[in-house]
């Protein structure tokens, strides 16, 4: 059962596409007050568990801090962050009377789960203009499908999609290119998409392609299909000023770029030194940026990743002006009276809540201020793509992935989780996010497997794509000027093709649940909790996670272990995936073991009484032989 609420003068965000009745006062549990903003309170039990918020910091259960929604461009995930960056604002209070809560709000908003009195749940925001959706249910499990119905079903990749994908920011030429399908073909470790990030572009130009480094792209494109992976370009939000540049002269003729309050274009600096961003927000120049994806489908592209759209900000043209005086100000007279003074002024350049001040969108003619829209920037710039796909070619699905998002996003794509680090806290991190960024609707997801910043090392690397095996998203993508982590970068290949041939062995078992979950409102990934809702045991475990009806998975995540401790709710077929389609199968009791695992081996548990499909590896997706499919577990 769903209620709405109608605060103030909400602004259409699209993220609920279900149409409902609002309610004229408020009837549910927690207080509400609607004077100096907006604030949602609401007393915990102790035994109360906070699930929700989708791509956010820390655990499954959410209690014991406190998440802004504030899309941010922050590569550093560390614990004490507040905001990374996506904006996914349904929480669900899982206690003795069930309840889930939406706050269809644009701009910042702040969630304190117990962070400042353990008790108190209370959200606030700037302005008293929201929808509110309250959601009553059996348990927290059918309030998440209740949601997810509202905001309507998730999107599907092709399947391809669910193939590997390696990455790196730095390839630059044809021949990196060659190199990385040469190193995964020779080794024989199945690949699908090579990902292509900023340099394949001419000067970072959106729509464009390096003229030196890709001559006959449209051919290049299809030498690496003749190779069974495709190349998968990324796309950046902020569209370079240059003259003579077809896209930056079009939306500057038609008024398609983000204003000032004076109505020139707003300039801020990313990649490519100063850019414009196309104002997704406003339909038409929505539908204008959507169309030029068109130039790279030409050539026979078939999926994009969107970057940079928070919007991230280098700096804008009014934040260096203001520094570059200070800066004078600073070496006349302020030298040795603040240090940290100026390394904060040179810091806060970047991603500036000052510069989401200063630009404007244009909606249905009103000029509306980017801070009181801030979160669904990089949605819009996903949907542009979503629904030029649709004109560009009816009914085909693309691969498409953003870093921003705010709900209503998953109906067009999925996310990556951004610069997380080659870190063990990251794959946990990794781990306890995908349930929750599934109670959002974002069911294809995943992270830079290995780590995108910092040096990996080969255990890490393993150990995550043991974990990647399972996650829709399957990709291995690094920073620049970090040690360099493709599969075949390490000693004992044979452990790295094991890994990812397990992936391929389970695919149509992987990407048949994904689709079902999609169809159904329902989740790939699972709190254990959400499968055995009366199992005390099991609602405090955050580091194993079911998928489908039929699998368990506990990854191990700490460097040196042998193995790891696991819960087992109900009795379960424990397998072990190796190298060369080899697997080793144990009944284990319910209750707690410690399982061995080697840095080789997928470890995975097959419920009671189930089984799934496995066939034999194939070098790419479309090379899978259903026929070779047996079953493994219980037998019916
Ligand atoms: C930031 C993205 O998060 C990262 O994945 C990418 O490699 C860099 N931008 C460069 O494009």
């Amino acid at each position: 059962m769903v209620r709405k609420y109608v605060f103030g003068n909400p602004f259409e965000t699209d993220a609920v596409i279900e149409k409902m009745k609002a309610e004229q006062a408020w009837q549910e549990p927690g207080e509400i007050s609607a004077e100096n903003g907006f604030s949602f309170s609401y007393i915990m039990e102790e035994t109360d568990i906070v699930y929700g918020l989708g791509e956010s910091n820390r655990g499954l259960n959410k209690r014991g801090w406190r998440y802004i929604s504030d899309c941010t461009d922050d590569p550093n995930h560390t614990e004490d962050k507040n905001s990374l960056y996506g904006a996914h604002n349904f929480i669900v209070i899982s206690g003795k009377k069930p309840f889930g809560i939406f706050f269809d709000y644009p701009s910042k908003i702040t969630f304190d789960i117990g962070y400042t009195r353990s008790d108190l749940l209370s959200v606030n925001c700037e302005n008293a203009d929201l929808y509110l959706y309250v959601i009553d249910g059996k348990n927290a499990y059918d309030i998440v499908k209740q949601f997810r119905r509202m905001i309507g079903k998730s999107y599907i990749p092709p399947k391809f999609g669910f193939g590997f994908g390696q990455s790196r920011w730095g390839y630059k030429t044809k021949d990196d290119f060659r190199k990385v399908l040469k190193g995964y073909r020779e080794n024989g470790i199945p690949l699908d998409m090579i990902y292509m990030d900023i340099d394949y572009m001419q000067a970072y130009k959106d729509f464009t392609v390096h003229e030196e480094n890709f001559p006959d792209f449209a051919r290049f494109v299809q030498e690496m299909k003749e190779s069974d992976v495709r190349l998968i370009p990324i796309i950046d939000a902020g569209v370079k000023i240059e003259k003579g540049y077809d896209v930056y002269e079009e939306g500057a003729e038609k008024g398609y770029f983000c204003k000032r309050e004076d109505g020139s274009d707003f300039a801020a600096a990313v990649w490519p030194g100063y850019t414009h961003f196309p104002d997704v927000l406003n339909k038409e120049a929505r539908e204008w940026f959507g169309s030029h994806y068109k130039f790279l489908i030409d050539q026979g592209i078939e999926g994009f990743w969107n970057d940079m759209n928070e919007p991230a900000i280098f700096y804008s043209r009014e934040g260096m002006e203001e520094l570059k005086s200070y800066m004078l100000e600073y070496a006349n007279e302020k030298e040795d009276s603040s240090p940290w003074e100026l390394g904060d002024k040179v810091e806060g350049l970047a991603n500036s809540p000052e510069d989401y001040k200063r630009f404007y969108h244009c909606i249905d003619g009103k000029m509306v201020r980017h801070d009181k829209v801030h979160n669904l920037y990089g949605f819009n710039m996903t949907r542009a793509a979503g629904e030029a796909f649709e004109k560009i070619a009816p009914g085909k699905r693309f691969l498409m992935f953003s870093r921003s998002s705010y709900i209503g996003m998953h109906r067009y794509g999925g996310i990556w989780t951004g610069d997380n680090k080659s870190w063990w806290s990251h794959l946990l991190l990794n781990i306890k996010m995908m349930p929750s960024l599934n109670m959002c609707g974002f069911l294809y997801s995943g992270a830079d497997l290995g780590g995108f910043g910092a040096d990996a090392t080969r255990d890490l690397v393993l150990r995550w794509l043991a974990f990647g095996v399972f996650t829709p998203l399957m990709r291995n993508h690094s920073a620049i000027g970090t040690r360099e982590q493709e599969a075949y970068q390490f000693e004992n290949v044979d452990d790295f093709r094991g890994i990812i041939e397990t992936r391929y062995r389970l695919i149509p078992y992987l990407y048949d649940t994904y689709v079902k979950a999609a169809e159904n409102n329902d989740m790939y990934f699972k709190p254990l909790a959400f499968e055995y809702p009366e199992d005390t045991f099991a609602a405090g475990v955050e580091d194993q996670l079911m998928i489908g009806k039929e699998l368990m998975i506990a990854p191990v995540y700490t460097q040196n272990a042998k193995g790891r401790y696991v819960y087992l709710p109900e009795e379960m077929m424990f397998v072990k995936f190796t190298k060369d389609s080899c697997y080793t199968t144990e009944i284990l009791e319910k209750g707690h073991h410690y399982v061995e695992v080697a840095l080789r081996e997928v470890p995975v548990f097959i419920r009671k009484g189930k089984s799934i499909p496995v066939v034999r590896p194939a070098r790419c997706v479309e090379k899978i032989d259903m026929e070779t499919a047996e079953y493994i577990g219980y037998k019916g």
